[in-house]
């Protein structure tokens, strides 16, 4: 699917560009969104540790910019011995922007490739329906 080989491209140039002098953990992220363009982040490290943010945050932030808020599919990319692992915070970013059906691939730089959908991600995941407004200010 060549629509597959230029998310997966995006996500491993980004990688590249990655700020990481205190992990030396390059992280690349891509996004495509349900237009069909494709955006892309890398994580950006920082000296006071807590204010680096992960690739994933990147791409979003690059979709968001744009004026997008929807995205279908996410390539994430490390040099890790398995696929890389996306972090909590990261997943429920994701889940922000992607239904359930969203398509995920996660990967190392060894060829490795994990498939899996949002709804796998990151189950039982925290949304709207939550908040019903029947279950609000009850006291
Ligand atoms: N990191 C990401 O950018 N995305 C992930 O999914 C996992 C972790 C970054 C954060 C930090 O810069 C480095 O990897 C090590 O944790």
């Amino acid at each position: 699917m060549s629509a597959d080989i230029q998310l997966d491209k995006t996500a491993f140039a980004v990688r590249e560009h990655a700020y990481a002098p205190y992990s030396s953990f390059k992280v690349g992220a891509a996004v495509r969104s349900v237009s069909g363009v494709v955006y892309s982040g890398c994580n950006v490290e920082n000296i006071a540790y807590p204010e680096g943010t992960c690739a994933e945050a990147g791409a979003i932030a690059a979709m968001v910019a744009a004026g997008e808020t929807r995205l279908v599919e996410v390539f994430v990319v490390a040099d890790s011995k398995e696929p890389v692992s996306p972090c909590g915070g990261c997943r429920q970013k994701l889940a922000e922007f992607s239904g359930g059906d969203a398509v995920v691939t996660l990967a190392n730089l060894d060829g490795v490739r994990v498939h899996m959908t949002m709804a796998e991600l990151l189950p039982g995941a925290f949304g709207a329906d939550h908040m019903d407004a029947d279950h609000k200010d009850r006291d």
